[in-house]
């Protein structure tokens, strides 16, 4: 093993993501007045969070009065098909109103109603019109006000860093390995606290919503670590990705087309939604609505491009202009001028319900290590709420920071291995060395095409087993042969991915592995050959054991209010 050289930068609490739960962590925790890091892959305000567009729920009751926390958490839990941990949920929508109000005092601008409240509008699955909104640019509102928050305070940000590997010292958290993606520098972050907000994985499927950096690292980084990690075959397809062109397949076609009047069309001209959810239609909860989709599309009844048609042309062309702004020129560029012409849509990997197991205090079960956002998982069960997912990021995120912070206060820095961080560093070396080997670009394409076809939205067993038995494979035979294309350090997108790919690698088995365990259909999770003696109603935790295998384990449920019916 070579002895590369690497730099050590110390801090209280170490934030690991940048988008709307690290900002809100790192405001939180820096405003208990301690040196506080927040490390972002990319420049600062350019994370996943302000690709979200329709909006943060909250029961203000500002349009429909009769809205309260205890109907948005109904709603959740029925959403979520009674597999989300109830207390979290609970704090969910208790907290939801102080956070708005946060983002409004950081200057956070949502559309009014014409008394000057906030602005609430309809979204699938819920009661009542919750869902408080920036046109259909709510989540780079929230992004652009929390990077404002960041600067205000004395938080260090560290752009284009990419953390590797969680460091672990005698059971407690201890930092981070990572590179400087700039430069090509080996790095060690060291703090009394981390808090984990890398978000979600939906890059390990073809099509998906997410953005390019979205790969799992934070799912891959806790499991080598040793925390549990909790539901992870719960994927959300989000019904509305666009299909064409090419360039833009999987983008998201924001639920807001839906919840302000958007209808559903097979190539028939039919309003197919009446043959699947008559009493709500295209409000249904997303993985209804996308298995509605994919049964039309793959019955024959798609369009040309291989979706189906939402058309929002019968309603007032001002109102569009209003609410959907950004849809008229994502879809523009398309070619299609939406007030006149329906879109093409189809399901696209959108968001993980699983993730890192956390408590009331978001913290993980290593100590020191806390989460927030849609790295965690159990708060949204089976299937998330649209609009919930912002608001996740807000009010997890206050909690980590807080949390994160007090603890940083009450421990010392711990150490760290040495050797454990020149393994690594060489480890990743290694991909630049490398002679012969498989490049990660295509190792990539293989992952998620395997994803794609064989844990997608309908699921099989023999597929599923087939994935599982693949990605072992991949594991064992790929990720240790990848080799970087062009072996240079500064800033080299193939060395990015191919340490990226492992990643891919362990979540997508963790995602296979709890699809094969779970047998029956449940949220997002449907078996087509179902086994009909297995209602779903458990949590299945994954956890590290100790010769590096995945052990699963079907847990109890979380609940405090409405059981299972
Ligand atoms: O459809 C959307 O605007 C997405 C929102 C969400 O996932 O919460």
């Amino acid at each position: 093993m070579d002895e590369l050289p690497y730099k050590t930068i110390l801090c209280d609490v170490l934030v690991v993501g940048a988008g709307g739960a690290g900002c809100r962590a790192a405001i939180e925790a820096s405003r208990l007045n301690l040196d506080v890091i927040m490390l972002s892959k990319e420049l600062i305000g350019k994370a996943h969070t302000s690709m979200a567009e329709g909006g943060y729920n909250v029961s203000l009751g500002n349009v429909d009065p009769d809205d309260n926390p205890e109907t948005h958490f109904k709603d959740t839990i029925v959403g979520g098909n009674y597999l989300n941990n109830q207390e979290l949920a609970e704090i969910l929508v208790n907290d939801a109103s102080e956070r708005v109000f946060d983002l409004e005092e950081m200057g956070a601008l949502f559309d009014r109603t014409p008394e000057g409240k906030i602005a609430q509008r309809t979204f699938g699955k819920q009661s009542w019109r919750r869902t408080a909104y920036a046109s259909d640019r709510t989540g780079s509102e929230i992004m652009i006000t929390l990077v404002e928050g960041i600067r205000k305070e004395s938080v260090r940000v560290f752009d284009e860093i990419f953390a590797t590997r969680l460091l672990v010292q005698d059971g407690r958290i201890a930092g981070v390995t990572a590179i400087d993606l700039k430069y090509g520098d080996y790095l060690v972050f060291r703090a009394q606290a981390v808090v984990m907000a890398t978000g979600g994985a939906g890059r390990i499927f073809t099509v998906t919503s997410n953005a390019q950096l979205d790969v799992g690292d934070g799912y891959a980084m806790a499991f080598e670590a040793g925390c549990d990690i909790i539901d992870m075959e719960m994927i959300q397809f989000h019904p509305t990705g666009m299909v064409a062109p090419e360039s833009a397949k999987g983008r998201l076609v924001t639920e807001a087309v839906r919840g302000e009047g958007g209808i559903l069309l097979n190539n028939k001209g039919e309003r197919f939604m009446n043959n699947y959810y008559p009493e709500v239609m295209e409000l249904a909860g997303r993985d209804q609505v996308a298995r509605s989709i994919m049964t039309e599309v793959l019955a024959g009844r798609g369009s040309p491009d291989g979706g189906v048609y939402l058309s929002i042309s019968h309603l007032p062309k001002r109102i569009v202009e209003f609410r959907l702004e950004s849809m008229i020129e994502q879809f523009g560029d398309a070619g299609v001028d939406i007030r006149d012409a329906p879109m093409q849509v189809s399901p696209t990997a959108h968001h993980f319900m699983g993730g890192l197991k956390t408590d009331t205090n978001a913290q993980t079960t290593i100590p020191g290590l806390y989460a927030a956002g849609e790295c965690t998982g159990g708060i949204h069960g089976g299937n998330r709420l649209g609009g919930n997912a912002l608001l996740d990021t807000q009010v997890f995120g206050a909690i980590a920071g807080g949390n994160a912070a007090r603890f940083a206060k009450e421990h010392e820095r711990p150490g760290v291995d040495r050797k454990e961080i020149q393994k690594e560093f060489n480890r990743l070396e290694a991909m630049l060395k490398r002679k012969e080997g498989i490049s990660p670009a295509v190792a990539r394409k293989e992952l998620t095409d395997l994803m794609w076809s064989k844990v997608q939205i309908f699921r099989k067993e023999e597929e599923i087993a087939y994935a599982v038995k693949e990605l072992k494979r991949i594991e064992k035979e790929v990720v240790p042969n990848i080799k970087v294309d062009v072996p240079i350090k500064r800033f080299n997108p193939g060395w990015h991915q191919a340490i990226e790919f492992g990643h891919m690698v362990i979540t997508a088995r963790m995602v296979a592995e709890g699809a094969f365990m779970r047998k029956g259909s449940r949220g997002a999770h449907y078996r087509v050959d179902a086994d009909p003696d297995d209602d779903g109603y458990y949590n299945i935790v994954i956890r590290r054991g100790s010769k590096g295998e995945m052990k699963l384990q079907k847990e109890d449920l979380v609940i405090t209010k409405i059981p299972p019916p």
